[in-house]
C-alpha cells in the first residue's frame, strides 16, 4: 500500500488550521471549538481557544455510553507480584467516580493540583483520570526518584493532595513509599493537606491521623455512598497535568499540558501514526511517571477505546527474558511500546531469540522504539526475531506526541535504520547552525521545529513563561529548541544524534548532569565535580562523575567515592544509576573557566577527539585519561 503520509503532510502544511479543526473531530467537546489557533494568546499561541471539554469523559465516559461498557479498558500485569487485575471500561468508570468524590471531599476542586506517586499499578491510571475529571491538574512522579526530587514538585506544583502507593516492587528489593512522601512532605515548604494511600500487602504505610485517608476504605465508602462525579467542563486551554522533566539544573522543568490540543493530537495519533485501531490491545512498556506513560499507556490508548495494558516488571529478570512475549502472546497486544535498552538487555540474554519462539505472538503486528537513540543493529535483531515491523520514532516530554515518525497508519515508508522517520503533522523541522542558519541537507546542526508547536506539545511550563521562553525560544527566534542535535537528509528523514545540552539518557529515563554535579557539588570533600555521560552497552549512557577533593582531605578515596554514590542515590534517587566516581587532581578548562566536558565524554568513550584550541593545560587531559583507564573505563 502507498503511503499516505506526503499527501497528509501536504494537507496540513497548506493549511494547518483547516487539518486541526478536522482531527478535532475525533473528540467529544462540551463546546466544540469555533476557533482553531489564536495567535495573540499564551507565549506563542493557544490552540482551540474557545472550546470546552473533560478529558476523562473522552477517556472513559464515551465509550461507556457507546457500547464498550464490557470492552477491557486496563489489564494490570505485575510479575513482580505473580497478579493480573483486568477492569472494563465500565469498571474504570466506577473506580475513577469514586475516587474523584474521595478528592472531592477533601476539598479538592478544578485548577488544584494533585501529586500522584505510584508505581505501575492500575490505580495510577486510576488516579489520572479522577483528576481529570474534577478538572485537578495531576503531576505524576516517578518512582524512581528520592524524596528531595519529590519536594521540588512539591514546592513547584503547591499540591493539595499526594495520591501514593505504601510501595513499589523492584525484582530485588520493597521500595517503602511512606519514607520517602514523608520525607519530601517534611522538606517541603508548601504544606500538603492530604494523602491518599494505596494499601499494598507487600508493605504497609503508616498513616498520619488528619492528614492521611485510606485508599480502599474511601473508595468503599464512596462506591457504597452511590456517590456520582460527573464530568467537569474545562477550557480546552486548561491545564490536564505537569509533567516535570529534567532541565541543565537541579531545578526540573514543569511541562503544562493541556486538555483539549492533546485530546486532538493523541487520538489522531493512535489511528494515523500507530495504525491501531478501537479494540484493540496497545502495550506502553513504560512506566507512568514518564511521558511515554502519560501518553500511551493511559491517555492515547483510552481516547481512542483499546485496551491497554499496564506492565508492572521489568523486560529481564521477572522472571526471565521471555517476559514481553507473554504478555504479548497472553493478552493478544497488536502493538508494543518501549525504549531500545529494553531490546539490549532482552538481546543481552537471549541472544539467540529462543524465548520469542516459546509463544504465539500472531497477532502482534508492530514494535515501536523511542525514548533514546535507536541503534541498527537492536533494531535488526528486533525485526529478525519477530518478523514484524520495528519503528524508531522520537519525541519528548514536552511535546507529548512524536514529531518524527514511521507513521504505519498512513501507510508505512522505507526504514532507514538509525532514523526516527519523517516529521508529522504539526511538525516543520529546519536544522541550524549555531548562529541560526540553516544548514545544507545532511549536515549535523541543531534540531529545530518552526513555531508555532502543534496541539498537544507544551504552552508553556508552569509558571514560568519566562524560563520557557528562555530555555525553548529565544537562541533561535521564530523556532522551538529541541536541544537535540542531529541531521534531516535527502529524503526528508531525520536523524537524532546527541543532546546539545548537558541532558543524558540513562536506560531511556532523561536525567540533568547539572543537577547531578549539584549534589556532589554538597560532599563536604569535594572541592569541584564534573559529571558526563559514558557508553554503556546495555543502557545507553550511564553517569560518570568526575572529582576534585579538598586539599588537604586525606580519607581513603574509595570511601569517599562510596559516599559521592550514595549521596546522589540518596538526593536523586536509584533511576539515576550513579556508580562511577572518578577523582582526578584537576579538571580541564578552557581559559575562560568552562569545564571540558564534551572533550571528557569523547576520551572516556574513546571517540576522536582533538584538543580544544582555548584548552588552559592540556596536561589536564592526559590526567583525566590515566584516572579514567584506572578505573576501567574506556
Ligand atoms: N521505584 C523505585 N526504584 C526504581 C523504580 C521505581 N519505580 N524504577 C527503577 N528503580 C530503580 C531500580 O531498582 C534500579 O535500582 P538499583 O540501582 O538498586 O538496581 C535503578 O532505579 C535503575 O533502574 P532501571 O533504569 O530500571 O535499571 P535496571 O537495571 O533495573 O533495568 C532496564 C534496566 C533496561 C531493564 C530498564 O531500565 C527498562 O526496562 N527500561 C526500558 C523501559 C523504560 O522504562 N523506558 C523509559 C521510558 S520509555
Ligand atoms: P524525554 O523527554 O524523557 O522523552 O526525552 C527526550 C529526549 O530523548 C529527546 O530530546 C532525545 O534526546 C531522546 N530521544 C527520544 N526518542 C528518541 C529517538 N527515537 N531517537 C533518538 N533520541 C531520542
Amino acid at each position: 500500500m502507498a503511503s499516505r503520509y506526503q499527501e497528509t503532510y501536504a494537507r496540513w502544511q497548506a493549511d494547518p488550521e483547516a487539518f486541526w479543526r478536522e482531527a478535532a473531530k475525533l473528540v467529544d467537546w462540551v463546546r466544540e471549538p469555533d476557533r482553531i489557533f489564536d495567535a495573540n494568546a499564551g507565549v506563542y499561541g493557544r490552540w482551540f481557544p474557545d472550546a470546552i471539554c473533560n478529558t476523562c469523559w473522552n477517556a472513559v465516559d464515551r465509550h461507556v455510553e457507546n457500547g464498550r461498557a464490557d470492552q477491557l479498558a486496563l489489564i494490570h500485569d505485575s510479575p513482580v507480584t505473580a497478579t493480573k487485575r483486568t477492569l472494563t471500561y465500565a469498571e474504570l468508570k466506577a473506580e475513577v467516580v469514586a475516587l474523584a468524590a474521595v478528592l472531592q471531599d477533601r476539598g479538592i476542586e478544578k485548577g488544584d493540583r494533585v501529586i500522584i506517586y505510584m508505581p505501575m499499578v492500575p490505580e495510577a491510571a486510576i488516579a489520572m483520570l479522577a483528576c481529570a475529571r474534577i478538572g485537578a491538574v495531576h503531576s505524576v512522579v516517578f518512582g524512581g526518584f528520592a524524596a528531595r526530587e519529590l519536594a521540588t514538585r512539591i514546592d513547584d506544583a503547591k499540591p493539595k493532595a499526594i495520591i501514593a502507593a505504601s510501595c513499589g516492587i523492584e525484582p530485588t528489593r520493597i521500595v517503602a513509599y511512606q519514607p520517602l512522601y514523608d520525607g519530601a512532605i517534611a522538606q517541603a515548604r508548601h504544606k500538603v493537606e492530604t494523602v491518599i494511600v494505596l494499601q499494598r500487602d507487600q508493605q504497609i504505610a503508616t498513616l498520619t491521623p488528619g492528614r492521611d485517608v485510606d485508599y480502599a476504605t474511601a473508595i468503599a465508602k464512596a462506591r457504597a455512598d452511590k456517590r456520582d462525579v460527573p464530568c467537569v467542563p474545562v477550557a480546552a486551554t486548561d491545564p490536564l497535568y505537569i509533567l516535570y522533566t529534567s532541565g541543565t539544573t537541579g531545578q526540573p522543568k514543569g511541562v503544562v499540558r493541556d486538555n483539549g490540543g492533546h485530546l486532538v493530537m493523541l487520538a489522531w495519533s493512535m489511528e494515523n501514526e500507530f495504525g491501531v485501531r478501537p479494540g484493540e490491545v496497545f502495550w506502553a512498556g513504560s512506566d507512568v511517571g514518564w511521558v511515554v506513560g502519560h501518553s500511551y499507556i493511559v491517555y492515547a490508548p483510552l481516547f481512542h477505546g483499546c485496551t491497554s495494558v499496564v506492565f508492572e516488571g521489568k523486560p529481564v529478570g521477572t522472571p526471565d527474558a521471555g517476559t514481553y512475549w507473554r504478555v504479548i502472546s497472553e493478552h493478544n497486544v497488536v502493538a508494543l511500546f518501549t525504549a531500545p535498552t529494553a531490546f539490549r538487555a532482552i538481546k543481552g540474554q537471549d541472544p539467540k531469540g529462543e524465548f520469542v519462539r516459546k509463544y504465539d505472538l500472531s497477532k502482534f503486528r508492530t514494535l515501536f522504539l523511542a525514548g533514546e537513540r535507536a541503534d541498527p543493529e537492536t533494531v535488526k535483531w528486533a525485526e529478525n526475531q519477530l518478523g514484524k515491523p520495528v519503528i524508531d520514532h522520537w519525541w519528548q516530554t514536552e511535546t507529548g506526541a512524536p514529531m518524527s515518525h514511521n507513521p504505519v497508519g498512513l501507510g508505512a515508508l522505507p526504514v532507514k535504520y538509525g532514523s526516527p522517520g519523517v516529521p508529522m503533522p504539526g511538525w516543520d523541522m529546519a536544522i541550524l547552525d549555531d548562529a541560526g542558519h540553516e544548514v545544507p541537507r545532511g549536515t549535523l546542526g541543531n534540531v529545530v521545529a518552526r513555531l508555532p508547536l502543534p496541539p498537544g506539545s507544551l504552552p508553556t511550563l508552569w509558571n514560568a513563561d519566562s524560563r520557557f521562553k528562555s530555555a525553548y525560544l529565544e537562541e533561535f527566534s521564530g523556532y522551538y529548541k529541541t536541544a537535540d542535535a542531529g541531521i534531516i537528509d535527502d529524503d526528508g528523514y531525520l536523524f537524532i544524534m546527541a543532546r546539545t545540552d548537558d541532558i543524558i539518557n540513562v536506560a531511556g529515563h532523561r536525567l540533568s548532569t547539572g543537577g547531578m554535579e549539584e549534589v556532589i557539588a554538597e560532599h563536604p570533600d569535594v572541592a569541584e565535580c564534573a559529571v558526563i555521560g559514558i557508553i554503556d552497552a546495555m543502557k545507553g549512557q550511564v553517569p560518570c562523575g568526575f572529582v576534585v577533593l579538598n586539599a588537604g582531605v586525606d580519607r581513603p578515596a574509595d570511601e569517599i567515592e562510596r559516599e559521592v554514590v550514595a549521596l546522589v542515590r540518596e538526593k536523586i534517587g536509584p533511576v539515576a544509576a550513579f556508580r562511577t566516581v572518578v577523582p582526578v587532581k584537576r579538571l580541564p578548562k578552557t581559559r575562560s573557566g568552562k569545564i571540558l566536558r564534551a572533550t571528557m565524554q569523547k576520551i572516556a568513550d574513546r571517540e576522536d577527539w582533538s584538543m580544544p584550541a582555548t584548552i588552559d593545560d592540556p596536561a589536564i587531559l592526559d590526567e583525566v585519561e590515566a584516572a579514567l583507564r584506572g578505573k576501567g573505563i574506556g
